[in-house]
């Protein structure tokens, strides 16, 4: 069991992998290995909807994402963190995401997700939100922990002192071991998650 971790901010051991290392010690309490992957801080080009990928099964700009393609399918969860950059996601977590989920390449159905926001002050929720939208468009059980999963600071050194931003993210990683197990336990047990049985597309109502 394996959990794929994303460092989407411009800080390689920032306030972003501080709250990633904290889910980390609670899906190890949990039994779940993990990584943490970290976007780096080159240019990251948002999606051009060439739907190339949708034929190569890879993104035509061949840089992070074609990483986290491969390493998202062996993964059993994922989470996306993120710092608030005025009140939402990173621009080039947006960017990344997007291509990653759009590329069609991972079958995410039955992955669990959570989303991670790091922030000074304010603007977190709004970030969370939209993070979240990634996993309940692709069929995918989200873990909550005890309060929504954001951490305070501006440096490492004051993220630390966030206690409480900590406890909730070790807290989510346990709770997403627990939730990976689950679905695990099911599918030896005959109930595999349904994935997606009834499909439409509509591109318009009347
Ligand atoms: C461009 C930019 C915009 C930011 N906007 C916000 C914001 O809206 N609200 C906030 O509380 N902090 C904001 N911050 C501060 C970061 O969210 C905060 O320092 C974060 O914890 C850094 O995470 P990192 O170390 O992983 O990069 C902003 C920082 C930058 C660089």
């Amino acid at each position: 069991m394996k959990a794929l971790l994303i460092n989407g901010g411009p800080h390689k051991k920032g306030c972003t992998n501080l709250a990633l290392e904290y889910v980390a010690r609670g899906l190890a309490e949990g039994g779940v290995d993990s990584e943490i992957v970290w976007l780096g801080n080159k240019p990251l080009a948002g999606c051009m909807a060439c739907g190339r990928c949708r034929e190569q099964g890879r993104c035509v700009f061949d840089d992070v994402v074609n990483e986290l393609i491969l390493k998202a399918r062996e993964a059993d969860g994922l989470v996306i963190g993120s710092p608030v950059h005025y009140a939402a996601p990173a621009g080039q977590v947006v960017s990344a995401m997007h291509r990653l989920f759009y590329t069609g390449a991972v079958d995410w159905s039955g992955k669990v997700g959570a989303a991670v926001v790091s922030c000074r002050r304010g603007g977190s929720a709004t970030a969370y939100d939209q993070l979240n939208k990634y996993f309940s468009i692709t069929g995918m059980p989200i873990v909550s922990s005890y309060y929504w999963n954001e951490i305070h600071g501006n440096t490492p050194e004051e993220a630390l002192q966030d206690e409480e931003g900590l406890a909730t993210m070790q807290q989510l990683g346990l709770n997403m071991a627990w939730l990976i197990g689950c679905i695990k336990a099911g599918e030896k047990d005959g109930r595999p998650y349904p994935g997606r049985v009834h499909q439409a597309r509509t591109n318009f109502i009347r």
